[in-house]
Parts: structure tokens; C-alpha cells; sequence
């Protein structure tokens, strides 16, 4: 009785069949089974759709059957959580998605809304099945379509793990999060064929878009792992930090470090010079619960930070500027980082922690010209339409149109604190001597003596916290040591925050 079953889920088990396994172990890489197994909590898949089979006649695809086609896909656990999968099968007609293929991760997109948790999906794929045709392209659209939906409501993260081209990208690109894996995975629009006879360009899978390029230069991948074993386990620590959809809470993780833990270190870690670099994530790693930090989108855009980190065990995301590149000023590439990722936690009820030393917005004709207006106002938007709990610290500069879009007061910041050697102004002291004082420094008989004395005198006035906290502006000056219970306490009494912005279909946020 149990023959035919038994002999049907060897096949499906089997994929394209053993030469094919041997293939893609060649090339370095699992199978779709073997990165399930790898991702999940031990005998917790539940396949479905083990048996389908594709429909397709034409180009002798008729005699090239495969029980299950490109993908498996289901349910199961990660730390105990309802997650659901798919896995493309390059070793099936290179993984290759036709109309049954998209049928399947159509229901497991389908299925993973209506029941709200996390939709994972391992790419491995030589895209459209081109013996399909205009079917292929619109089960893709079906996915599209999902994605957007899906878009929100429960979290989607693409791990790239082997070729992903045409517009297939668009899947992943729609997706919250995508994983690359060095030396196996691409992604791009059109390969190095397509661009040579195009464009005339020359260039190599992995120059025009592997995992380096998209994870520092085009900032479309977030994670770079350097096998697929670590891709998947990246999967399962972000997950951690994530509500299983947008009506939860993200999950509280103990880690046993102390609430009330004061750092001495922070109270000496601005130097003196207003001009010289420190480094923003050692700031970050010594408030947050210890060995909690998860930076994403490490190599691109590095004068911004952003990534979850845990206080006192809940789900905090973190945007930091960085002095030590570009002297953390806001470009194009950072304000695109941080707004994507202030309205992934927006809609997920991660509450924002920003650290605020920005000198301001990037001057020179190549952003003006490249729409640093547009572009950046994006991190504006976020930060202004954001409900979930918002704090802010401003460690040193808070300086002029980034003052207000770095999660200030006045954009509905929840708590706003500075240190002692906040300066928040308009420009920092020697920018503004420069214009205010023109007239003095040109006529006194030592103008330089004269531009220090302006200077310091300038700074002595406005470029302090304490003019901010005379107005409200910030809530508190506090003593760096004292930061982390400070934001813990903050955080606790934010804990039944209820904001909400007025009804509409959706805002226009300038994209
Ligand atoms: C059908 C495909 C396929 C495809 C690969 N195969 N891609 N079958 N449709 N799109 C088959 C191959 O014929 C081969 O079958 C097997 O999969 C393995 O492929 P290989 O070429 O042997 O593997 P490899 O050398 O590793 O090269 C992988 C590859 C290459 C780089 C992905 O196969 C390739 O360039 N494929 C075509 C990619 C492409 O142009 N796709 C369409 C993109 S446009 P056999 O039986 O010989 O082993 C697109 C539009 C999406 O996707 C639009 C959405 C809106």
C-alpha cells in the first residue's frame, strides 16, 4: 500500500538525481534539502507539495519530469518559531521557476500571511524557464505581487545562494533583507553577455554583481556570509530580533547583562578636538546588552550604522553616525540605509535608538546634482512618520538640517538626551565665525587671534547642549557612564507607547 508513496518521496527527495547533486556539491554549493535542514531546528520541516509535477509539453519538457519540480518548500521552526521556506533546486532544470514552481511558492507566500510569520526564500536559480515562456513571467508577477502584499506584515528575508538574474532580482529586492553568500552568489539585471553586447563593457559574474559589490556599492544585498552555512545562521540571529508579524511584539532575550551596568570608559571616549574621529560602534557595543550588536549593511555606507541590538532583552534598532568615516556626515548612501531601515523597525514595532555626531549634509556638486534633497529626505520621512518608541542621544555634533532629521524633539522623538559634550547649532563654531563674524576677523589687527577668541566665544554660547535643553529640545544632559540604565529606564516607560498618524491610503515618501 505504502509502495507508490514510498517510491514518489524517494524521487522528490532526489531532485534532478545524483550526477546533479554531485554538480552542485562541485561547485561548492548544498542542496535546496540540505539549506533547509541547515536552517531549521532539527525535524521540524513539514514539506508541502512534495508531488507536484510541472505541465509544460513543449521542447521536449514532457520527458523531463521531476516529482516536486524547482523547489521544495513548507513549514518549520526556527528557535521554536513558525517560519515558512522555499528552496529553489538548481539540480532541476536550474532551478529554473516555471508556472507549478511559482504555484508553489505562491501557496507558501499565501499561507505564511494568513498566518502571519516569517517568509524565508533560498535562491538558487537560473530564473524565467525559458521553455514556458510568458507563463514563467507571470508566476514571477504572482510572487511580485505577494511580496508587496506581504510587504509590513510579516518579515521576508532572500538569501542569494547561486545565480539570480533577470527580473527575478525583484523578488529579493522587495523583500526586507537579502543574504549573499561569497564566491557562489549573483544577482543582476542583465549579465556580463547581455552588458558586453549592450554597453561594450567587459566584466566578470562577480565584478558586475556578487556578493562584494552588492553588499559595499550598490547597497542592494544587507549580509555578506562567507559560506552558506553562515548565511543561514544569519538568518536565524536576525530572526531573534523579529516579531514573527507586525501585530507582536519582537521576542525578549535575557542575556544576563546587568540593567544598571554604568561604563566609566564612556565618560572619556569624545576626545578633546571637536575634529578628531571615535569610533561609534565601540559607544554602541558598550551601552547595548553585551555581544548583542547585529550590524547590517557593514561595508555599505559606512558612515552611518545601523542593526539591532537588545536592552535589557528587548529588540532595539539602532542608527548611528560614524566619525570615523566621512566624518559620519549624511550622503545619499546613508540616508537611504537608515530610512530603509528606520521604516523596517517602524513596521515591526522595533523601537529606534539613534546616536546622534553628524556635521551635517555632504556639500559638493555630485549630491546636489545626484538629488541629496530627494534622497535625503527619505531619512526625514522615516524618522517623521515612525510610531514605535524613539530615542535619541546626541554625543557631540548635532549640527543644522541633520540636527532635525536624526530623530530630534521635534519630530516626535520620544526621549531626546545629549551629553556634556553635545554641541547642537546650527554649524559647528568655526563655520559660523566665518559668516557672522566676517566683518570683525577681516578688521581685527590679528585675525587669526581674533577668529580663535569669536570661535571660542561662539561654541561658550550655542554650541552646547545646554542651549537645547533650556528650550526642551533635549530632555536631559546626561553623564555618558550613566547612558545605559538611562536608555533602559527610558525604554521601560515607553513600553505602552500609543501613537498613531492620521488615516490615509499611504504617504508619498520621496522615492
Ligand atoms: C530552463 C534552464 C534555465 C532556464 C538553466 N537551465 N537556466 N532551463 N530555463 N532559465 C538549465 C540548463 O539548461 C541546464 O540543463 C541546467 O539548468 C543547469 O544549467 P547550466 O547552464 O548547466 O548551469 P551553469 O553552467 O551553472 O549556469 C547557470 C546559469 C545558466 C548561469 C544560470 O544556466 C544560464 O545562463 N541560464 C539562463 C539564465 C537566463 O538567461 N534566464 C532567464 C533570465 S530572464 P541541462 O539539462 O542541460 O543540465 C528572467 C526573467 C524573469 O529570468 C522575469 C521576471 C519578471
Amino acid at each position: 500500500m505504502f509502495t507508490e508513496l514510498n517510491e514518489l518521496r524517494t524521487k522528490s527527495q532526489l531532485g534532478g538525481g545524483e550526477a546533479r547533486i554531485a554538480k552542485q556539491k562541485a561547485a561548492g554549493k548544498l542542496t535546496a534539502r540540505e539549506r533547509i535542514e541547515a536552517l531549521l531546528d532539527p525535524n521540524t520541516f513539514h514539506e508541502v507539495d512534495a508531488f507536484v509535477e510541472h505541465r509544460e509539453r513543449n521542447f521536449g519538457l514532457d520527458k523531463k519530469k521531476f516529482v516536486g519540480d524547482s523547489v521544495v518548500t513548507g513549514w518549520g521552526k526556527v528557535d521554536g518559531r513558525l517560519v515558512y521556506v522555499f528552496s529553489q533546486d538548481f539540480t532541476v532544470l536550474g532551478g529554473s521557476l516555471g508556472e507549478v514552481h511559482a504555484e508553489k511558492v505562491v501557496k507558501i507566500m499565501d499561507t505564511a500571511l494568513k498566518n502571519g510569520a516569517p517568509l524565508i526564500g533560498l535562491n538558487d536559480s537560473g530564473g524565467a524557464r525559458i521553455q514556458e515562456g510568458v507563463v514563467s513571467l507571470g508566476g514571477y508577477a504572482d510572487i511580485f505581487l505577494r511580496n508587496v502584499l506581504a510587504s509590513g506584515v510579516i518579515p521576508q528575508l532572500s538569501v542569494i545562494m547561486g545565480p539570480c538574474a533577470g527580473g527575478a532580482v525583484y523578488s529579493p529586492a522587495m523583500t526586507d533583507f537579502i543574504f549573499m553568500v561569497r564566491k557562489t552568489s549573483y544577482m543582476f539585471i542583465t549579465g556580463p553577455e547581455v552588458v558586453k553586447s549592450v554597453t561594450g563593457e567587459e566584466v566578470s559574474a562577480r565584478d558586475l554583481g556578487g556578493t562584494l559589490v552588492h553588499n559595499s556599492v550598490s547597497g542592494v544585498a544587507h549580509m555578506a556570509a562567507d559560506t552558506e552555512f553562515d548565511a543561514l545562521a544569519q538568518v536565524r540571529q536576525m530572526l531573534a530580533y523579529l516579531p514573527s508579524n507586525n501585530s507582536e511584539e519582537p521576542p525578549l532575550v535575557d542575556v544576563g547583562d546587568d540593567p544598571l551596568r554604568a561604563d566609566e570608559a564612556l565618560n572619556t571616549i569624545i576626545p578633546d578636538s571637536a575634529n578628531k574621529p571615535y569610533d561609534i560602534k565601540e559607544v554602541i557595543t558598550r551601552i547595548i546588552d553585551r555581544d548583542t550588536f547585529m550590524e547590517v549593511q557593514e561595508l555599505y555606507a559606512q558612515n552611518i550604522v545601523v542593526g539591532f541590538a537588545r536592552l535589557d532583552g528587548k529588540s532595539v534598532g539602532i542608527v548611528a553616525n560614524q566619525p570615523m568615516v566621512l566624518a559620519g556626515v549624511l550622503d545619499i548612501d546613508a540616508s537611504e540605509k537608515a530610512a530603509r531601515f528606520v521604516r523596517f523597525c517602524d513596521a515591526f514595532n522595533i523601537p529606534l535608538l539613534v546616536f546622534e555626531d553628524v556635521p551635517g549634509f555632504l556639500p559638493g556638486v555630485d549630491q546636489e546634482h545626484r538629488g541629496i534633497i530627494r534622497k535625503g529626505a527619505k531619512l526625514l520621512y522615516a524618522f517623521c512618520e515612525a510610531t514605535v518608541p524613539k530615542l535619541t542621544v546626541v554625543t557631540r555634533k548635532a549640527y543644522g538640517g541633520a540636527y532635525c532629521v536624526m530623530n530630534s524633539k521635534h519630530i516626535r522623538a520620544d526621549v531626546n538626551v545629549a551629553w556634556p559634550s553635545a554641541e547642537i547649532a546650527v554649524m559647528g563654531p568655526d563655520g559660523a565665525a566665518d559668516i557672522i563674524f566676517r566683518r570683525e576677523i577681516a578688521a581685527a589687527a590679528d585675525p587669526v587671534a581674533k577668529k580663535a577668541e569669536l570661535v571660542a566665544d561662539y561654541r561658550a554660547q550655542v554650541a552646547n547642549p545646554y542651549t537645547a535643553a533650556r528650550r526642551g529640545y533635549v530632555d536631559d544632559v546626561i553623564e555618558p557612564a550613566q547612558t545605559r540604565p538611562y536608555l533602559i529606564d527610558a525604554l521601560n516607560m515607553l513600553a505602552n507607547k500609543r501613537d498613531q498618524n492620521p488615516p490615509k491610503k499611504h504617504g508619498n515618501i520621496p522615492l
